[in-house]
């Protein structure tokens, strides 16, 4: 093996200098002078910078009404309480995607019931959420996994025959579309998260965006101490009322002036994903060893992040010790998700076993997350490019 061949992990010259992370922020001059223009301004929180961007945001994905939350974990919990999930509601969900697409249920009360991902997507396979209903199941809630939209056809169809109310998980799926229309207008209440790695980030935050009245308005309670009224509407009275249970989960107008600054250059964003995913497309499509990130016809992928997937029964390697060798190459790659059944207090608290999502779990031991953001240059794709191509030739041998 050549000296320029030899794995980093063996003391080889690594791909590149300095780690390439798997995602980055990027905050530009036009978003820094939004935030302070509002730090010389009177309202740094329940002011006038908060409707504009929920307006802004509605409009972009094509819902009436978009309710801020603090993150997109608080987004969440207000969309499951606003679905009136509580003590002894089942609701359906992915096993493959973040914790906190569960632990809202929890929060509420109710009982997050795993139906197994589909093999090919890795999203929520209708079928299994359709055998996983119970006359306890309230919801369904599943997520876009790495931005490509899930089939919500047919999960619609399942959810109409029991009258269930959809919650969608679109942490990583803002700007991805089904039949041209965009992720956040298609069901009872989609949720979305600004943390920094996503596809606009207001360093924390996250939105809900409904088509109805009296969800918008359980959602801006819920966010606000469950108070009748916000404070400025309350201008002209000191009276408020605690009508329902809530939190302090507002976004701050220092938060909203960036998101709706950001919020500016999305497209841009997204079509620069979309070039990065299909660079890797085409380096990795023909590669004997692993298998490009799946798509969907009929749908436009967000690319929140390029889950690459291991031939493990090809490699000689496991996903681990690759993992190590691309890291030493200084590639920041990640692993999205161990599946939640899988964790110790899901396990522990719920019972849940490992075997019961057989395809999540298959699908787990060989994803491998590439970086993907839009700030990466023409020279860091071809770095993450020429770094797995010379992984996976050592791993087949
Ligand atoms: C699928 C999914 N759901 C929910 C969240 C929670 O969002 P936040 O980090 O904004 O609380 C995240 C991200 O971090 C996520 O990836």
């Amino acid at each position: 093996m050549s000296e320029a061949e030899a794995l980093a992990l063996h003391g080889g010259r690594p791909v590149r200098e300095r780690m390439l992370p798997y995602g980055r922020p990027e905050v530009t001059e036009a978003d820094i002078q939004a935030v302070v223009e509002v730090l010389r301004g009177d309202w740094l929180t329940n002011g006038p910078a908060v409707p504009r961007f929920e307006q802004a945001f509605a409009e972009v994905v094509g819902a009436r009404f978009a309710v801020a939350f603090s993150s997109g974990t608080a987004a969440l919990h207000g969309a499951a309480a606003a679905a009136g999930i509580g003590p002894g509601d089942e609701v359906i969900t992915s096993p493959l995607t973040f914790l906190a697409s569960a632990n809202c249920i929890l929060s509420c009360g109710g009982r997050p019931v795993f139906a197994d991902v589909d093999r090919e997507t890795l999203n929520l396979d209708p079928a299994a959420a359709e055998a996983a209903l119970t006359p306890r199941t309230k919801a369904i809630l599943p997520i876009h996994f790495a931005g490509l939209p899930c089939d919500t056809e047919a999960i619609h169809a399942v959810a109409r025959s029991r009258n269930l109310t959809l919650i969608e998980d679109a942490a990583h799926a803002l700007g991805a579309e089904i039949g041209g229309r965009r992720i956040g207008s298609l069901s009872h209440l989609t949720t979305f998260s600004f943390h920094p790695v996503k596809h606009i980030t207001t360093g924390e935050g996250g939105m809900v965006t409904v088509n109805e009245p009296a969800l918008a308005e359980r959602l801006r309670r819920f966010r606000n101490h469950g108070i009748d009224r916000e404070v400025r509407q309350r201008q002209a009275t000191w009276r408020q009322d605690m009508v329902t249970f809530g939190f302090n989960y507002r976004l701050s107008d220092i938060h909203s002036a960036l998101g709706l600054s950001q919020l500016r250059r999305l497209d841009a964003r997204l079509k620069r994903r979309e070039e990065i995913a299909g660079r890797y497309h085409e380096a990795f499509a023909a590669m004997p060893g692993v298998s490009v990130a799946p798509t969907r016809p009929g749908t436009r992928h967000a690319w929140h992040i390029y889950p690459l997937r291991l031939n493990l029964d090809e490699l000689r390697q496991d996903r681990e010790t690759i993992f190590q060798a691309l890291r030493a190459e200084n590639i920041g790659v990640s692993v999205h998700y161990l599946p939640v059944h899988l964790h110790p207090f899901y396990q522990e608290r719920l019972g849940t076993v490992p075997g019961q999502c057989p395809a999540a779990e298959a699908a787990f031991e060989r994803l491998l997350t590439l970086p993907l953001f839009p700030g990466m240059t023409d020279a860091d794709v071809a770095d993450v490019v020429a770094a797995v191509n010379k992984v996976i030739r050592w791993a087949r041998r």
